[in-house]
């Protein structure tokens, strides 16, 4: 019998491909066991003389992990959509592909996007929070009053699947659905009834403006100060694709002056965010700790989808699901 594969995994991963490559008596398996990511220290060692290494958004995957990995490894394979986390190029240089997870959470992300749009627009959680606070003393006319969400227009930026997704929903709405994307979309847009307009148009006409595009050098700070004074007064900002596309100083400023709305943020620039962050004294921001994806169903085909990248790369195949450069989500 040939050598078992030495894999690292970074975490516990749900899912039947897991519990199956546990078993599988060709592998040689350690799992970081505790929630807390791995330390540097840590995963560097883990990674010492691997194969394969299964990693997730909060490992950071560079040349320094890849040398104390070692020339025999041959695959990375992460279990999320987005992975500017790893160092693809330097993989790629290496010749070491890196897999995700695309398509399987598309919807459950879209559908968090949504969740958090109406969260913001209807004050969902101030409002259930003052509910337990034993705030409600009666019914006012203007008690917990928020802004529609049908009829308003909604505005995303990065027209990707989940772009697409997200505006899929907004027709149930009666929204109209304004786009931005990097490369022309029309067609996509067409299709979900949208319409594809330049970055400054769809800021200054949307009500709510979600932002799904990829952290990339491109898009890190996308949504800054200039853009912010460019989406009209009370309009809403979501974002459900990663933290640092949005500049949080240039946002908190925003919400301060009152010139935005609120904020629905499923993503923050450091994860998890401080404590000491001004977005958690805003009765008008929602901040949630990273779970677009996160329904069962959708982590354990991400999982399944992380663990066929892994044999794929451990076998010399193609992997089904893998990234040259860090692109479109
Ligand atoms: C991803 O897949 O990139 C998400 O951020 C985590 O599901």
């Amino acid at each position: 019998m040939s050598a078992r594969h030495r894999v690292f995994v970074t975490r516990e991963l749900p899912g039947d491909g897991f519990a199956a490559l546990r078993d599988d008596p060709e592998f040689d398996l350690e799992v970081w066991p505790e929630d807390v990511p791995p330390s540097r220290e840590a995963l560097l060692q883990g990674v010492s003389g691997v194969d394969g290494l299964v990693c997730l958004i909060t490992d950071t995957v560079d040349e320094v992990v890849l040398d104390a990995a070692g020339a025999q490894l041959r695959v990375v394979s992460q279990m999320a959509v987005g992975v500017d986390n790893v160092d693809v190029a330097a993989c790629s240089k290496r010749g070491i592909p890196v897999g995700n997870t695309p398509g399987v959470l598309t919807e459950t992300t879209a559908d968090m996007a949504w969740a958090l749009i109406l969260a913001s627009a209807r004050r969902v959680v101030e409002a259930a929070e003052y509910v337990k606070d034993g705030e409600w003393k009666t019914w006012t006319p203007t008690q917990m009053a928020g802004i529609d969400v049908h009829g308003a227009t909604l505005g995303v930026i990065g027209f990707g699947a989940i772009g697409q997704a997200i505006a899929r929903r907004a027709q149930g709405f009666g929204m109209r659905v304004l786009c931005w994307n990097r490369t022309q979309r029309t067609a996509e847009a067409a299709a979900v009834g949208a319409e594809q307009r330049p970055f400054d148009e769809v800021l200054s006409r949307s009500d709510f403006v979600s932002v799904s595009v990829a952290l990339t050098d491109d898009t890190r700070g996308l949504m800054d100060a200039t853009a912010f004074e460019q989406m009209h007064p009370g309009s809403i900002l979501i974002n459900t694709a990663r933290g640092p596309i949005v500049d949080e100083e240039a946002l908190v400023d925003a919400l301060k002056r009152g010139h935005l709305g609120g904020a629905g943020l499923d993503v923050t620039a450091v994860e998890p965010l401080s404590m000491d962050s001004p977005l958690l004294t805003m009765d008008n921001v929602v901040v949630l700790p990273h779970i677009g994806s996160a329904s069962m169903a959708t982590r354990s085909k991400m999982a399944d989808i992380a663990v066929a990248n892994l044999r794929a790369g451990l076998a010399g195949r193609p992997l089904p699901h893998s990234v040259a450069v860090a692109v479109g989500r």
